[in-house]
């Protein structure tokens, strides 16, 4: 194994797209970011510098981090923010972890432009489970918005409503072919005949879970959040934020010049508003002569246009949740906790805060009430001072309490007709867990302001997902159909719409760990939440020593 060491200048760079220029928050002046490449094994240290008047946060999302929760990056959980003019170097080492993952500001609402890939390539001479790709291909999924971001979410939190919606989707920074003005700024995949490539799909929007395709094309599904699966093929994937996804394309012989649009479009079954465009990129069979030129033929296109599924088809995100499942093999066994220490039950879902009529609030919520979301009905309010240092140095009074309720104070029939009283509380509570505590945790989606689906992501750890159904978890009967064999395993699952999921992981690392949903607008509502993780008895199971750069609030 070896050090990699990369620099990340924060800095202002002027963007183009749909005929908008506009400033936004780089990496190096790159959008989307750079790339990190790196092998299970390697020690990474990447040094952050500041150069804009934003604060800024990094987080390696899915890195287990283990040891090392200084390094994570959430913003007010593991650090203080990296003030203008300040650098921080995020050092960690990549444990037992090899696939797709992804980098992102984690503060504000900045991963709207400030994301990029992670590439965690197996051990030197160790091979993939699956023929070896002729070539690998990282597509990340962003938005794009012509207006400033950071004003659509104070217009978004101002108002208590929902969020300006982004004005395209992106692949790879370009929102292509379907958008005005944009025909030009189209991702394209250039292919050899009868090769196999290996596609990392990435989604780092803000908002919206996706449906993938490309027309006339089987995708196999190989790898999901950087763990291998058994693989399947389908024509359409769902992937939703701060998911990874690894296809395998096998190309088709002899299609000279033919292009075939790939396409991604929202799932969405909540409410209000939100953009239903759809992004195209193009993949192009190179033409065997030189001489003639394979530009981009207008007209051919809509032949080869994928149909995907219709925005709230839960029928087909069902089905194809249910078919990922751990590798679970000698090489790469699944190691499914097979007892739990400790059973918790969180509602997750949207309600309403009193609306205090300041910066002339529209207050959008039912009965004059501005949305929140939340945990067991507590939206969680981020401190001043980062929570782990506040730990760390034992200096949590004031600042966060060890009581978050293990299951909802006053249970209710959660997908059934809404209680009459929808208002939450604020709280900056977490639940501490002794060293190697196995949780099982359900999550239940609550309909009170309508049934939607939300992706939780829990930082420092992979969870397996042993269950998950429609209606009200029911604790009698629901365990017994349990998968303790294969389950997949993940980062960041889907709450279902109107449903709910179980997970089980074992709390092997020390630190403060964000839970919350990976819809930015949801997070900014208080859909989160945090686990404490007490130190083991040995050496490797302490968190190390804060770095001596660790910025300061
Ligand atoms: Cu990718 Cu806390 O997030």
């Amino acid at each position: 194994s070896t050090t990699r060491h990369y620099k990340f200048d924060i800095k202002l760079q002027n963007v183009t797209r749909l005929c908008h220029t506009k400033s936004i928050v780089t990496v190096n002046g790159q959008f989307p970011g750079p790339r990190i490449v790196a092998r299970e094994g390697d020690r990474l240290l990447i040094k952050v510098v500041n150069h804009v008047p934003s604060n800024i946060s990094i987080h390696w999302h899915g890195i287990r981090q283990l040891q090392t929760g200084w390094a994570d990056g959430p913003a007010y959980v593991t650090q203080c923010p990296i003030q203008i003019g300040q650098s921080y170097v995020y050092n960690y080492t990549i444990v037992g972890q090899r696939g797709t993952l992804f980098w992102h500001a984690h503060i504000s609402w900045l991963r709207s432009t400030v994301y990029g890939p992670i590439v965690i390539l197996p051990k030197l001479g160790v091979p993939y489970p699956f023929t070896k790709p002729y070539k690998e291909v990282p597509i990340i999924f962003g938005e794009w918005w012509n207006s400033d971001t950071e004003a659509v979410i104070s217009q978004a939190l101002q108002t208590g409503g929902g969020p300006n919606v982004s004005d395209a989707y992106t692949i790879n920074g370009l929102p292509g072919p379907l958008y005005n003005c944009s025909a030009k700024d189209t991702f394209k995949l250039k292919v050899k005949p009868e090769k196999i490539y290996l596609i990392r799909l990435i989604n780092a929007v803000l908002n919206d879970e996706l449906f993938f395709n490309i027309a006339n094309h089987t995708l196999k599904v190989v790898e999901a959040d950087a763990i291998y699966v058994k693989p399947f093929e389908t024509d359409t994937l769902l992937i939703a934020p701060g998911q990874t996804t690894n296809v395998l394309l096998k190309t088709k012989p002899n299609f000279p010049n033919a292009t075939f649009f790939m396409t991604a479009r929202p799932y969405f079954t909540g409410l209000g508003t939100f953009d239903n465009s759809t992004v195209a990129g193009i993949l192009e069979y190179e033409h065997p002569s030189k001489t003639s030129h394979s530009t981009l033929s207008m007209k051919k296109l809509p032949l080869f246009r994928p149909a995907l599924p219709a925005l709230n088809d839960t029928t087909f995100a069902t089905k194809f949740t249910a078919r990922l499942r751990s590798l679970a093999n000698a090489k790469f066994p699944a190691k499914v906790p097979q007892n739990v220490d400790k059973h918790f039950f969180f509602t997750v879902g949207l309600g309403t805060n009193p609306c205090n009529n300041q910066h002339n609030q529209t207050c959008q919520g039912p009965n004059g009430t501005m949305f929140a979301a939340s945990v067991n009905n507590v939206s969680f309010n981020l401190p001043n001072t980062a929570l782990l240092q506040s730990h760390y140095f034992g200096k949590s009074f004031g600042v966060y309490s060890s009581n978050f309720p293990s299951s909802p104070l006053v249970p209710f029939n959660y997908t059934g007709t809404p209680p009459n009283n929808t208002m939450v509380s604020n709280g900056t509570e977490l639940v501490v867990l002794p060293f190697n505590t196995i949780v099982e945790l359900v999550m239940q989606d609550t309909s009170i302001l309508g049934a939607e689906s939300h992706p939780l992501h829990l930082h420092g750890f992979n969870f397996f997902v042993v269950g998950q159904g429609f209606g009200n978890f029911d604790q009698n009967k629901d365990p017994a159909n349990f998968n303790l064999v294969d389950p997949i395993e993940r980062n960041t699952v889907g709450v279902p719409s109107g449903g709910w999921v179980a997970i089980r992981f074992l709390a092997d690392n020390p630190g403060v760990w964000f839970m919350h949903c990976h819809l930015e607008i949801h997070t900014s509502w208080g859909l989160k939440m945090a686990w404490l993780v007490l130190d083991g008895k040995l050496p490797n199971q302490k968190l190390h020593p804060p770095p001596s750069d660790l910025p300061k609030c």
